[in-house]
């Protein structure tokens, strides 16, 4: 795979460390769990979106836009880095948020929202859950382009293939390392939500004929749902980075048991793995992708799912800004 074919902008110096997180593990007393730590990705508070966005922006500037405009949760990490992303490359960005619980905007909330005005987002559209995004984005870019601008629209999550090709590189970028560090990684467990990191990474994976698993906690939908996007999302990166074999079925595996009440809504899990991290560990997680990421992994540990004597990988996907929006939850 050829990533160097496509136009991508850089947000980060280097590889993001593999780090040995021997409390946890000895917690466990199971596998040994290590960590990728892409919440130190560059831009404003780092996380996962900062790898899709190093292609998704360059090609909004190679397409000459002069706005971006995305969608997310109301505490959305995406938008929060697409803005950041924007201000980094001298556009502007509007956002539309998905109210996905009801009545859950809250103009004045703390967490990523804060920093969605203390970054200067141009514009906020708040719309119910199930709206029709997509339509929302498109009907902003043309008002837009009536005032003789240009907008550039990443779907939710920036999860397209050209988006999903930040974790194919990071893909790659794990194995390089496992090579330095003369690691074994026999796993990687990942959170599963608009699906461009798990879908990149399985694609990457095929294509570089790694033979490392990738399993996805889902943070929103159930299993069945999430695997068929993950398989379609997989196949058309796969296509866009030139690989030949499709994804087969057994490539895409999905856990839905620790999304609880909901996507965003604490479960004790949640809770107990957030709290475990950061007093074991001083790892923070965040309350909605990793933290029940984190349970799933703690709970598949627990039941052999990942066997002592395997080494596997957490991709830590970041998301630790919405922590300050769950104070309560997290230390009541
Ligand atoms: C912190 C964090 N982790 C994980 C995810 C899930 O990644 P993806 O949307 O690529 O499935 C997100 C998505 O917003 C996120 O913000």
């Amino acid at each position: 795979m050829n990533l160097a074919r496509f136009a991508r902008r850089r947000y980060t110096a280097g590889p993001t460390p593999i780090e040995r997180l021997d409390r946890l593990t000895e917690l466990l007393g199971g596998p040994t769990i290590y960590v990728k730590r892409d919440d130190l990705l560059g831009l404003a508070g780092g996380g996962n979106k900062t790898r899709k966005l190093e292609f998704l922006v360059a090609d909004a500037l190679a397409q000459g836009a002069d706005t971006l405009i995305t969608c997310g949760a109301v505490q959305s990490n995406h938008c929060r880095l697409t803005l950041a992303a924007a201000i980094r490359e001298g556009l502007r960005c509007r956002l539309v948020l998905e109210q996905r619980v009801p009545n859950s905007y809250d103009r004045d909330a703390s967490g990523n929202n804060f920093l969605f005005r203390l970054l200067g987002v141009e514009q906020v559209r708040v719309v119910e859950g199930g709206a029709d995004l997509d339509a929302v984005m498109s009907g902003m870019a043309e008002e837009l382009e009536a005032d003789g601008r240009k907008a550039y629209v990443i779907p939710g999550g920036g999860s397209i293939p050209l988006g999903a090709l930040g974790y194919v590189a990071c893909g790659q970028e794990i194995l390089q390392q496992a090579f330095e560090l003369g690691l074994r990684v026999d796993h990687i467990v990942c959170a599963s939500g608009s699906g461009g990191t798990h879908a990149g990474l399985v694609a990457g994976m095929l294509g570089m004929g790694a033979g490392i698993p990738v399993t996805g906690v889902s943070v929103r939908h159930p299993r069945d749902r999430q695997e068929a996007w993950i398989q379609e999302l997989a196949g058309g990166t796969a296509e866009l980075v030139g690989v030949r074999a499709g994804i087969p079925d057994d490539a895409v595996t999905v856990f839905d048991d620790y999304v609880g009440p909901g996507y965003s809504l604490p479960t004790d899990e949640m809770v107990q793995a957030v709290r475990t991290l950061a007093r074991i560990e001083g790892l923070l997680l965040d309350p909605v992708y990793t933290g029940k990421a984190m349970a799933g992994l703690i709970d598949l540990a627990r039941k052999g799912y990942c066997r002592a004597g395997e080494n596997v990988l957490f991709l830590h996907t970041g998301g630790s800004p919405a922590l300050y929006a769950y104070q309560s939850a997290l230390l009541a």
